[in-house]
Parts: C-alpha cells; structure tokens; sequence
C-alpha cells in the first residue's frame, strides 16, 4: 500500500511511507501507529433529554409522523436512560437537518430549506468510509451541474464513542502553497491547512499550482486523523472566461461547481453529529466578489484592473469596483456558459425576501445576520439591505454549529 498516511491527534505529522505510486489511495488502510500521548479524545456527554423532547415536539406541531408523540417520546427517554443516546426516525433526521438550514442566520438561499437532499449515512465511522462517500456526495450534488443541495450524515457522537470529524471546512478547497518569500501560491485562506496536510504527508503537486485540490483529513472516532484525494473526476469546475475580454480566460482562473461545507457539526435535538457536510449550490458573488477578490485571498483585482487599462495610481478613479463587475460578471457567465446552477445576488436577495414573507405567515421568527446577507457589492441596489430582522439566536436548534476550537 503506497502513500499511508496515519497521524494521532490534529497538528501531529507522521512521516508518511512513500512508494512513488500516485498518491490516489493513499491512507486508505494501514498506516504508521499514532506515536504514543497525542490521541485526539473526545469525550462526548450524554444526551440532555429536554433536548430531545423540545425537538419531538417540533417535529411533531410541524409534521405527522405515525407513531403518536406520547409513545415516541417514551421511546426516546428510555433510549436516552439506558445508553445516553437515543437514534433519530429517518424522517427526524430529515426534518432536523432541513430545519437546521431554516435556521442558518448567515443563509441567503433558505426558501429552498425543504429541498434538502438528506444521505443517511450514519452507520459510518471509519475515515476510509467517510472519505469514499464524501466524494459519492460531490458526485450526487453536482448532477453535471444541476447542483442539488445535499448533506450526508455520518455516525453521531454517543458516549463513550465520538464520531468522525471532516477536518477541511469544505470538501473541495484549493491549497495555498507558501513560497519561501512569503508569498502564496493558491488559496491563502488555506496556507495553514495546506501546510498541515503537508506535514502529515501530502505529496504537493509539483510544481505547486493555483488550484490544486487539497486532500481530505478526516479524524475517527478514535483520534486518528488519515488523508485521501478526491479524486478529479469527482471535483466539477469551471474555467473562467468573460462575454467581452478575450484574454480573460488566458489568466487561467478556474473555480469548482460545488460548495460543501464540511467542519460544522449538526446538532438535533441534543445529538451532535460532527460530519454532516453540506452543499448547496454558489452565489454569484462569493466567488467573484471574495474569493477571487479579497486582498487576503487570491487578490486579482489590480491584474484584472490592469488588463482592462484602468488607472491603479489612485483609489478615487474606483479601479477596484470596476474591475470587481468584470470579474463578478465572468464567473455568472462562465457559469451558466457550461451549464452549472449559480444564483445572483439581485434574484437570491428577492428570494430571501419571500422566504422571510413565508416564515412569517408560518407564524416563525427568521433569525438573519445582516452582514452575511446583504451582498459585497452593490448591497444598497439589493432590497435585503434596506431593512432590519430578527436577530439570531445562538440557542435556536436544530444547528450548524461554529466547530469547536479545540477541534
Ligand atoms: N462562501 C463559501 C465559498 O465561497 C461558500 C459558503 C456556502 N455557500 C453556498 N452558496 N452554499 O466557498
């Protein structure tokens, strides 16, 4: 077996043993034992049975489940009395996870919450498993780029028995390579994860390139973090070209279809599961407007404001928000050019909006962060700017959570 990689415990590299085959496949079983005193433990607690029961009384003022509530809720406490768990219905699953979207306050694309595609996986604990069907995932949501939004759910913590951890905050990041001057080739909002998967063995591709897919960590149930390659075919991307500059596609930008967001754990009705990704599908402007644009990300905006002849000498000739519309404008072009589903901002704000009227005549509150839904550019042009709502409540579940910084 070529390339296993083994590590114990987040930042512990382990000399990884390399055979010159191709790194696909590497840490698929196997492996150098974790050297010894760096297991990463979790000791999960037991699940708190209010919290269960608020969440089956949701279930059920919202849906009809068959067995009557009184019963379900005997099931649960004794469930929760003997083992400090107690195991979700498929159809508790499913609507948890469509409601912990509902509840994302950072969300602008909720009116589709109950389209969510949920993958009951959580029969699965080992790295291999979950890095197989994280990829089975990407190749589900992407449907030639008909984006489907869809999460996958693995084994949940129980006591005395953590789950799997996806250690990638998405499945598909591109790496950022550090040169010795500094600089970074790539992503720079993944140089510290790129530089750990590296320590624990990743091959970087050599010569390291702008889009180079990162490996995923993937951390059992036991505190022993693996790496696999999603392999190629599994990761749809887009070359970047514009509809009036023809050297736009010769500076060979590219980005991926799908968003999948992959270190938050899920939480419904007091069961954390730890790997739940995500996706849904991209919005204009997250590409366009950050993440091809951010001074601490790939910063292209004064080589793009170059090219289009634009006088960078001083801020007030507004350089940067022209060439922020050209570039925004040949991500939504190269986009729908081959077919893959991304939104803009101008229709998703509206979108928001009716989803917000619904919430409210379902009699629901719509928990929103405003600087996360109003747009990065042209806010004012989009009706979410100009108004207030409800603010988020940290409590509201079921939840994505923020990953715990000890992870
Ligand atoms: N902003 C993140 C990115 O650019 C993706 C977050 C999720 N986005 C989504 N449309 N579901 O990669």
């Amino acid at each position: 077996m070529a390339n296993q990689v083994e590590a114990a415990g987040a930042t512990t590299a382990v000399p990884a043993a390399r055979t010159g085959c191709p790194v696909t496949g590497y840490g698929r079983s196997g492996g150098h034992p974790p050297p010894p005193g760096v297991a990463d433990e979790r000791r999960p607690e037991p699940v708190d049975p209010a919290a269960a029961e608020e969440f089956l009384h949701q279930v059920y003022a919202e849906t009809e489940p068959e067995t009557p509530l009184a019963e379900r809720l005997r099931q649960v406490r004794a469930e929760i009395d003997r083992s400090g768990t107690y195991r979700h219905t498929a159809h508790e699953l499913v609507f948890g996870a469509r409601v912990a979207w509902r509840n994302s306050a950072r969300c602008i694309g909720r009116l589709y919450w109950q389209s969510l595609q949920v993958r009951d996986l959580r029969h699965l604990h080992d790295p291999a498993d979950v890095a197989q069907e994280c990829v089975a995932h990407l190749r589900a949501a992407t449907r030639d780029g008909k984006i489907r939004s869809t999460m996958t759910v693995f084994a949940p913590d129980a006591p005395g028995r953590p789950g799997p951890r996806i250690r990638n905050d998405q499945l598909v990041r591109y790496a950022g390579h550090r040169a010795a001057d500094g600089s970074v080739i790539g992503d720079p909002g993944q140089a510290d994860f790129t530089d750990r998967v590296a320590g624990l063995g990743w091959p970087r591709p050599q010569p390291p390139g702008r889009f180079d897919v990162l490996p995923l960590l993937i951390t059992g149930g036991d505190g022993r973090s693996r790496l696999f390659d999603v392999p190629p075919d599994a990761v749809h991307e887009v070359p970047l070209r514009h509809p009036d500059h023809a050297w736009f596609a010769r500076l060979g930008l590219r980005w991926h279809a799908v968003p999948a967001i992959s270190n938050m754990p899920l939480e419904i009705g007091g069961v954390v599961y730890p790997a739940a990704p995500f996706n849904g599908w991209y919005l204009d402007t997250e590409i366009g407007a950050r993440n091809l644009a951010d001074r601490d990300r790939y910063d292209l905006l004064p080589e793009i404001a170059d090219r289009l002849g634009l006088d960078t000498r001083s801020e007030r000739t507004m350089w940067r928000d022209r060439a922020l519309v050209e570039l925004v404008r040949a991500v939504t072009y190269s986009f729908d050019a081959d077919g893959v589903t991304m939104a803009d901002h101008h229709t998703e704000s509206e979108r928001f909006l009716r989803h917000l009227a619904r919430e409210e005549a379902a009699g629901r509150s719509c928990p929103t962060d405003w600087s996360w839904i109003v747009p990065p550019m042209s806010g004012a042009q989009t009706p979410v700017f100009h108004r207030y709502y409800d603010e988020p409540d940290p409590a509201l579940r079921p939840a994505f959570l923020a990953p715990p910084r000890e992870w």
